[in-house]
This record gives C-alpha cells, sequence and structure tokens, in this order.
C-alpha cells in the first residue's frame, strides 16, 4: 500500500489527474486502449471537474469507462453515481458513447442487473467462464465504515470470491447496491484510492495498520498491480506519505 498525503483536497486531484493521464498513455502504448473502472459518492468530483477542463490530455477515443459501483436507481436520479459522472465529466469530453458501460440500475430486480453487468465485463474483455478482467485502473473511494465500492461492512457480497458482479443488500441505505466485487479489484493493474475528510481518518489509520477484517478496503490487495492510496492531510491525520 502506497500513501501519498497531500497538503489540500485540489493538490490530491492534480496528482490524481496525472496519474490517470499517464496511465492512459501508457496503457493505449502498450494494448491499444484504457480501460478503467470509476467510483461513485462525492470525492470524484474533484478529479472530474479537472479532466472535463481538458488540461490533460487523455485518449478518450481509446478509454472505456466502467463503475465499481452503482445505487440502484435509474440513471436520472441524483443518487446515481452515472449522473454524477455525466454531469462532471461526460457531458465535457468527447469520449464516444460506446465507450461508456453504466451499470443498467433502473431495472427492478438488482440481482439480474449485477448478472447483466457480469455479461457485459465478460463480452467486453473477452472473458472464458472463470476468468476475471484486469482494469488499467481503478478508482476507489473509502467510507467512514471503511467500505469500498459498495462493498460494506456485514454484507454477503464480502465473501463473493468467483463472480464479478454482486447485487448486496445494504441495511443502512435499506436498499440494494450494484458492485464489483473483490477478485476484480484485486486482478487490476492499479486501483487508485482517493480519500478526503477528516472523517475517513480512524478507518484510513485502521487500513494502514493492517486490519482488514473490519474495514473491507482493507481487503484491496492487488496481485500484480500497483495499489495507490492518495490522502488530504485531513483524512491521513498525522500519518505520512510511504511512496
Ligand atoms: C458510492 C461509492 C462509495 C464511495 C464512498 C465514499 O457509490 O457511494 O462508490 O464507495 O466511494 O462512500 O464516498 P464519498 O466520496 O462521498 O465520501
Amino acid at each position: 500500500m502506497k500513501l501519498r498525503v497531500f497538503d489540500s483536497a485540489a493538490e490530491l486531484f492534480q496528482a490524481a489527474a496525472e496519474e490517470f493521464a499517464s496511465r492512459a498513455a501508457r496503457a493505449v502504448r502498450e494494448r491499444g486502449r484504457f480501460c478503467v473502472a470509476l467510483s461513485g459518492g462525492s470525492t470524484p468530483r474533484g478529479l472530474f471537474n479537472l479532466l472535463a477542463g481538458g488540461a490533460f490530455p487523455i485518449p478518450w477515443n481509446e478509454t472505456s469507462l466502467f463503475w465499481g459501483d452503482e445505487r440502484h436507481v435509474p440513471p436520472d436520479s441524483p443518487e446515481s453515481n452515472y449522473r454524477m459522472t455525466q454531469e462532471t465529466l461526460l457531458s465535457k469530453v468527447s469520449i464516444p458513447a460506446n465507450n461508456i458501460f453504466r451499470v443498467p440500475a433502473e431495472a427492478p430486480n438488482a440481482e439480474t442487473v449485477a448478472q447483466k453487468y457480469e455479461q457485459t465485463l465478460q463480452a467486453f474483455f473477452g472473458l472464458k467462464l472463470g476468468e476475471i478482467p484486469r482494469f488499467d485502473l481503478t478508482l476507489n473511494g473509502l467510507g467512514p465504515d471503511g467500505h469500498t465500492a459498495s462493498l460494506f461492512p456485514g454484507t454477503v457480497a464480502l465473501d463473493e470470491n468467483v463472480r464479478l458482479v454482486a447485487a448486496p443488500w445494504v441495511e443502512k441505505f435499506k436498499s440494494y447496491r450494484i458492485t464489483l466485487t473483490f477478485p476484480v479489484f484485486n486482478h487490476a493493474a492499479c486501483v487508485l484510492f482517493l480519500v478526503t475528510g477528516k472523517e475517513k481518518a480512524p478507518a484510513l489509520r485502521a487500513i494502514y495498520a493492517g486490519n482488514q477484517s473490519d474495514y473491507p478496503a482493507g481487503r484491496i490487495r492487488l496481485g500484480n498491480g500497483d495499489l495507490l492510496w492518495f490522502a488530504d492531510r485531513a483524512a491521513a491525520d498525522g500519518l505520512r506519505s510511504s511512496a
């Protein structure tokens, strides 16, 4: 786990945009395409605004976007991660519509949504049964309870070791979520956590100390890739950069 601590969220997003752009350039150079799973919530807005500004050279024609998780709502819902991304990024950059693979979360049955999204991943990556997709980059957030994507403490999705996409019931929201599973994140070439705000400090400290059992985000351990944590001073709360 490589931790970089930034004096401000603005500096963190600048560094994240540079990381996004350099990994995009390398992936397209080496494999002709850049495959990314985006995070939801509020934190990535800062990065998406920067990328939308055009200051970073992103090969949008060769970039394919997926989501690490989605709320069980239609794409026009204020809760939709897709909608947040559409408003802050997709509507402002020239990415082909065919390169955008949103979670079809408007369907009434969350389990069916998860199966459909798994099929989309299998088709896009040309996977055989049992194979796991390798994203060039996944963006991940951290909840105060230590969740990432929609891998929440105490949910069945934590124990999913075969399926690529799960649809756990999340009691605290009284709602289903659709989420990529640990095997997918742990198979990525890079997982980049973006963490801002003091409410995240206890979870980040525990994860940094190696706590995997109570904090699901601590179970993101890549087999063959870069695990990067970008945190602002408030979230790092005295932790020092290790990278
Ligand atoms: C979601 C996210 C979730 C998020 C964390 C942090 O759908 O909500 O994917 O995992 O990353 O909850 O959320 P904030 O960035 O809003 O603090």
